[in-house]
């Protein structure tokens, strides 16, 4: 199979569905991962992962508890002290690259089931997974050129470093890109030679459990460890166990501080990945269909539910009109429909829940006076179990209003106007997240100066928004976080350094 061709099923959504359903249970397991082997919850309990497009179960899997984390912990520093404690740099760097090949091996499979489990488009999941297996081979080759220090002494003193690794690290992820958000931690906590013990999200369980079980064969007993549950049953004994050296969270702002408080008991640093309301600036002499064209992908891409969507247009007055209408026309341009047949390019959003805040969010932003200029609920009898909302664009919005200051995580635009390039600026960072910012001129100078002014982890400047690559950091300013992903250096986050002091003393023979 090449990168554009997708093996898409036939027949009603039920139909197509309930095929997939059989041939990702045909797969694996999906028990939670501990010690290299599958395992049910120490309580015996389960709960169903929900395929967003039907509202049917697609398979259960164990509800684990703090008594899963302690062994999956327990496991985690039996590798640590055993096998995987004992590779080489190279080792370990062989090791991930021969998951990557073993994944990649079965990438289509991997993709079916982040396809049925997320309400992907089939296609958009093998894109993504693909991607995914990106940041673990980079990882994988970062670590074979790692270095330490030597620091300049006089003569009878030798200091150098060692980077070491934490022993055990607690990752925790959200259900809008499960693998690849998986794999950005992964990457440099393994690399740098930790364990992990990773708890996806209660959504989203299966493609993350997938990929674990093909870690049978090359990784260590014990390196990778993944417990499937709820956030206060699962999670929060990660982010509060002795045995956790470092934590690794992303999410909704309001849990990562709840992680962040939890973290301080045992003072585990913790990188954060939290939430954003990304503003994309389009100044006057943009070429506006270049910038419909990334500012819809920006925020319609997998439903909205990206935490650097670009969730907030700030356009210039005097192109705000053509602009508005450009968008209008590409979001009613997309096709909601079956994520597994061809021709879909937008899926249903992840949950009840999810849908029900996003509407509600829409009918806030009327209320709050703003205009629908368009979106609303999809009039497809066949689509009428899955959580589906158009994308929305919202006009006439205040940078005051609700939804120009929350993060929605659907797709749900909102569109405010500037005249001046200070005021864009003020409106910019007029927020409490600094994820992500867009930019679109075809003025250089105004370009790098936008971009230096705006208060964000991550500036795209006239396209390819919202995709982060291997070796460009990625994190937030202000409450969109703490610490980088992506990047070289994140692997720095999974080590400690250390210096070593070593005298000489004059030789003597
Ligand atoms: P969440 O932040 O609660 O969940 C993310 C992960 O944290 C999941 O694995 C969850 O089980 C875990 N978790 C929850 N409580 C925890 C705790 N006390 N200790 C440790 N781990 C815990 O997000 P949720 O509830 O799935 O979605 C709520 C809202 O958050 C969404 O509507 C969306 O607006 C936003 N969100 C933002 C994301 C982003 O990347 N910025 C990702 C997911 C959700
Ligand atoms: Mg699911």
């Amino acid at each position: 199979m090449t990168s554009d061709s997708v093996d898409y099923y036939e027949g009603t959504v039920k139909e197509t569905h309930a095929a997939a359903r059989r041939d990702v249970l045909a797969l694996g397991e999906f028990d939670a991962w501990i010690g290299g082997e599958s395992v049910t919850a120490t309580e015996g309990e389960r709960f169903a992962t929900l395929d967003p497009v039907v509202g049917d179960e697609i398979c259960t899997v164990p509800r684990c508890t703090g008594a899963d984390v302690d062994a999956a912990v327990a496991a985690g520093q039996d590798a640590v002290d055993g096998e995987w404690g004992d590779y080489t740099p190279q080792e370990r760097s062989n090791a991930m690259l021969a998951w990557v090949d073993t994944l990649q091996a079965n990438v289509d499979d991997l993709a079916l089931v982040e396809s049925l489990d997320g309400g992907k488009p089939l296609k958009h999941a093998l894109v993504e997974t693909k991607y995914a297996l990106d940041f673990l081979e980079y990882y994988a080759k970062v670590i074979q050129a790692d270095e330490g220090i030597t620091v300049p002494t006089g003569d009878n003193l030798h200091v150098y470093t060692r980077h070491e690794p934490y022993g055990v690290v607690g990752l925790i992820t959200p259900w809008n890109f499960p693998l690849t958000i998986s794999f950005w931690k992964l990457g440099p906590a393994l690399a740098a030679g930790n364990a992990a013990v990773i708890k996806p999200a209660e959504q989203t369980p299966l493609s993350l459990l997938y990929a674990a079980e093909l870690s049978a064969d090359v990784l260590p007993d014990g390196a990778l460890n993944v417990v499937t549950g709820f956030g206060e049953e699962a999670g929060a004994p990660l982010t509060e166990h002795p045995g956790v050296g470092k934590v690794s969270f992303t999410g909704e702002d309001v849990t990562g501080k709840t992680v962040m408080r939890a973290a301080t008991e045992n003072v585990t640093p913790v990188t954060l990945e939290l939430g954003g309301k990304s503003p994309y600036v389009i100044f006057p002499d943009a070429d506006i269909e270049k910038a419909v064209r990334d500012v819809a992908h920006g925020i319609f891409y997998n439903a909205g539910q990206s935490c650097d969507a670009c969730s907030r247009v700030l356009v210039h007055e005097d192109i705000a009109e053509e602009f508005t209408e450009g968008l209008v026309a590409r979001a009613e341009g997309l096709t909601p429909g079956d994520t597994l047949v061809e021709g879909t390019t937008i899926g249903p959003l992840i949950s009840a829940a999810q849908f029900e805040k996003v509407t509600d969010y829409v009918e806030l932003g009327k209320e709050e006076g703003a205009t629908c200029a368009t979106g609303g609920a999809v009039d497809d009898d066949d689509l009428a179990d899955g959580w589906y909302v158009r994308p929305t664009v919202l006009t006439e919005v205040d940078n005051d209003m609700r939804v120009a200051q929350e993060e929605i995580f659907g797709p749900v635009e909102v569109v405010t106007t500037f005249e001046t390039y200070d005021e864009a600026i003020d409106l910019a960072n007029d927020v409490e997240f600094g994820l992500a910012a867009g930019v679109a001129t075809e003025n250089n100078s105004l370009a790098h100066r936008a971009a230096a002014d705006i208060e964000a982890g991550s500036v795209w400047i006239n396209g390819n928004y919202a995709t982060p690559i291997p070796g460009g950091p990625f994190g937030g300013y202000k409450q969109s976080g703490i610490g980088r992903e992506c990047s070289r250096d994140a692997i720095r986050h999974y080590t400690q350094e250390k210096a070593v002091h070593v005298a000489l003393d004059e030789p003597s023979l």
